[in-house]
């Protein structure tokens, strides 16, 4: 089996973060999305993996490689314009052959990875065509959206639908065998013009074919919106280890689990985990609160922080409270104390800032 990982898009939803940051490499707990998945198709003991680039082509191959640091063997596929989900299986093909592949959206975090889904299939190979991995949402208008039969058979798809026929939205792990590449090459783009994977699964359905569905375990959120992030953070955050390899001066106190990285030096602190704290990152008179990860290179100084992200390189200072933040890279935040006392902005295009 191989792995086809998706890694081009725009990213739209998580700008400004993704004008300079391909989405999938935004980290949660100090590690980029996409290498959670990687990590997942490696210990499900796959290795040819290809992986479709984008835009963002440069950041993502100097940040995975060869494959190598994860078992992995990756080959990249170039994809000039995000034109959909199946536009990508279709690009893919001389990579894929007609092996059976299992394909990852790389901006999805699933806390207990793709191992039982892929043995799934794997058990039922040659019985199945496809399977798709489904999640019980609220709001399932803005998913792909299954209906499935008594015996859990996927009776039909319909993407974002505007009355959606059931709660069960697809998480962007799929299974499929080699027809999928006679379906991929059958569908016309729809109307907002993208090759969709649910045509080219409703075709294989009309066309007799085989499709299984499983329900997904656990956690799973596609990390393509800010709030969402957060929350990817809080629950890759409870998977630390706990350890602390920097230095903690003896009037810091550190409680719970809390991953303070080679060279970083805390000071003067409270930290309360779950958090992680960077490589060389420096919290001097601060208190880190729970599911907070603080990127490499960080400075934190005079500030309360807690339930959010900062990104390599950015500097906190005298900043009170922060709660549910995301500080870009080489962001600065600080309080200036000269008159006027007014707030000074300098926001990038479509940043969020919220004044208590
Ligand atoms: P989406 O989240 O649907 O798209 P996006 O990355 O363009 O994000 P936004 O809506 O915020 O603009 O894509 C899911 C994943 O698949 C994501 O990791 C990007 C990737 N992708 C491709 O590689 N090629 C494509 O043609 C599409 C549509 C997505």
């Amino acid at each position: 089996m191989r792995a086809l990982v998706l890694s081009g898009g725009t990213g739209s939803r998580l700008r400004p973060i993704t004008y300079t940051s391909a989405k999938q490499l935004v980290p949660i707990a100090n590690k980029p999305i996409l290498f959670y998945g990687l990590e997942s198709i490696a210990r499900c003991g796959i290795r040819e993996v290809g992986v479709v680039v984008g835009d963002t082509a440069a950041e993502v191959m100097s940040s995975l490689g060869d494959g190598s640091s994860f078992g992995l063997n990756i080959t990249y596929i170039p994809q000039d314009k995000p034109k959909g989900l199946a536009h990508a299986v279709l690009i893919a093909k001389t990579f894929l052959g007609d092996d059976d592949f299992v394909m990852y959206l790389g901006d999805n975090f699933i806390l207990q990875g793709i191992e039982d889904f892929v043995e799934g299939f794997q058990r039922s190979a040659g019985n199945i065509n496809a399977q798709i991995l489904l999640a019980k949402v609220s709001d399932p208008e803005r998913f792909g959206v299954a209906v499935l039969g008594d015996d859990g058979s996927v009776l039909r798809l319909v993407e974002k639908p505007k009355v959606p026929p059931s709660d069960l939205a697809l998480v962007g792990v799929y299974i499929f065998d080699r027809e999928i590449h006679r379906a991929v090459n059958a569908i016309k783009p729809s109307a907002r013009d993208e090759l969709e994977i649910t045509d080219a699964i409703d075709w294989l359905i009309d066309d007799g074919l085989r499709v299984k569905s499983s329900i997904v375990e656990g956690y799973w959120k596609d990390l393509g919106e800010p709030e969402a992030l957060l929350e990817g953070n809080r629950l890759a955050l409870e998977l630390l280890s706990g350890e602390i390899l920097g230095d903690v001066s003896i009037d810091s106190s550190v409680q719970g689990r809390v991953n303070i990285e080679a060279g970083a030096k805390v000071i003067g602190s409270v930290i309360r985990g779950p958090v992680i704290v960077g490589a060389n990152a420096k919290v001097i008179n601060s208190f880190i609160g729970p599911y907070t990860s603080i990127g490499p290179n960080c400075v934190v100084e005079n500030s309360e922080i807690d339930y959010s992200i900062i990104l390599k390189d950015a500097v906190v200072k005298d900043v009170g409270r922060l709660e549910g933040s995301i500080v870009g890279k080489g962001a600065t935040v600080l309080r200036r104390e000269s008159k006027p006392s007014a707030l000074r902005l300098i926001v990038g295009d479509n940043s969020r800032v919220e004044l208590s």
